[in-house]
């Protein structure tokens, strides 16, 4: 098989850059370890920066998320037993929107094989060769056969799992990581929403994090032991650990309802340099990880998606290489912009292990500053709207 572009992992990265090469007449092929259905089903993030909203639609897939998802103007910052405002939209003229991952997925798959697009599920085995070198191939097996994909470039869509970013001699890829000590318990309940945004809650106790997934489903996180079990909460023991770091002196109560999914989630930072190493990209996960706290996780990977694919762009169009040289160092200038803010917010909001009464005082007192100063918030929310 035959392709301009090899293209490994159907998640949001590698989905978009397929749709986004094909708009420019650009081929290549998907392949995915993972069966649509699970693609597709796999809960994940939910927040869309005001630029990915926008990329989606003009590249024709944002019907869905246009009517489906929902336009937040503001959150909340809640800590002391009190909510704060902070108005994303009157500081920055940009909003956020709520819709989750597997839509953008589902969104992106429809697309891509209305549109004839080859995507590989339940490949097993990928592995890249030949990358320093101008014909670098992809070999798979595909429903029983070896199949062998010859390309021109090969971008790492896999995630921080996948086979991409160890096909770079490790002598050439310098890893910065970083593991907190906490994870979240995430759920999805049907209820009818507590509350018209999202609630970001400093506790005594730990964080917690109300957030939508319509109308009737809303998701909530709190922050917990990241070696703990999902079996070691009932639904009650996590109702009244959500309500606990919930409470205030203002009346707010979140609506309680099924929990219908479950799950502990790690909390890491990670960036890998550089993003490329000669005819591999790596886009998305693969490249970068940040903790959930600051919403930027499939933000940064639609950024990757947009920069490399307006490289590949030029160079088929032009043999002009220029924007493929200057892909890394572009993308890593808005990672760990990124990479910041996500510990930022990840470090005001959480309680940590080592924390003194101290340290609790500077976490509010910091919050306090956020809440009551225009400059400050005006940083939370120009990195949060991206
Ligand atoms: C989510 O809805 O899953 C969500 C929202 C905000 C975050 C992280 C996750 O910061």
């Amino acid at each position: 098989m035959k392709t301009q572009v090899a293209i490994v992992g159907a998640g949001p990265a590698g989905l978009l850059l397929s749709h986004l090469l094909h708009l420019e007449g650009i081929d290549s092929v998907v392949v995915e370890t993972r069966s649509r259905a699970e693609i597709e089903a796999t809960i994940r993030a939910g927040v869309l920066e005001q630029g990915t909203v926008d990329l989606l639609a003009q590249s024709g897939v944002g019907e869905r998320m246009k009517r489906e998802g929902m336009l937040h103007e503001g959150i909340v910052l809640r800590f002391a037993g009190a909510s704060h405002r902070i108005a994303l939209a009157e500081l920055t003229g940009r909003a956020i929107t709520v819709y989750a991952q597997h839509e953008v997925i589902k969104d992106l798959v429809k697309a891509r094989l209305d549109a004839g697009g080859k995507i590989l599920f339940e490949a097993k085995d990928a592995a890249l060769y030949d990358l320093d070198s101008a014909t670098p191939k992809l070999r798979l097996y595909h429903q029983d056969s070896l199949v062998e994909i010859a390309c021109e470039f090969v971008a790492g869509c896999d995630g921080f799992h996948g086979v991409s970013r160890p096909s770079i001699p490790s002598r050439l890829r310098h890893e910065f990581a970083r593991t907190y000590p906490f994870g979240w318990f995430g759920i999805l309940v049907e209820a009818p929403a507590s509350t018209a945004e999202l609630i970001y809650a400093h506790h005594e106790r730990g964080f917690a994090l109300v957030s939508t997934r319509s109308p009737q489903i809303q998701r909530l996180y709190f922050q917990c032991d990241p070696q703990d079990d999902a079996k070691n909460w009932p639904d009650a023991r996590i109702w009244d650990e959500l309500h606990a770091r919930l409470a205030g002196t203002d009346g707010w109560k979140l609506a309680e309802g099924r929990i219908f999914q479950r799950g502990i989630i790690a909390m890491r930072s990670f960036v890998v340099e550089p993003m490329r190493h000669g005819r591999l990209f790596l886009a998305g996960d693969a490249a970068h990880i940040v903790p959930p706290t600051g919403a930027k996780g499939l933000n940064l990977a639609v950024n990757d998606v947009r920069v490399l694919a307006a490289g590949l762009r030029q160079y088929f169009k032009s043999r002009n290489e220029e924007g493929l040289k200057t892909y890394s160092a572009t993308a890593l200038k808005r990672v760990w912009r990124a990479e910041h803010f996500s510990w930022w917010m990840t470090s005001m909001l959480h309680r940590f292990h080592d924390d003194t009464p101290f340290q609790h005082r500077l976490q509010l007192a910091e919050l306090e500053y956020v809440v009551s100063s225009e400059a400050k918030a005006m940083t939370l929310a120009e990195n949060y709207v991206g």
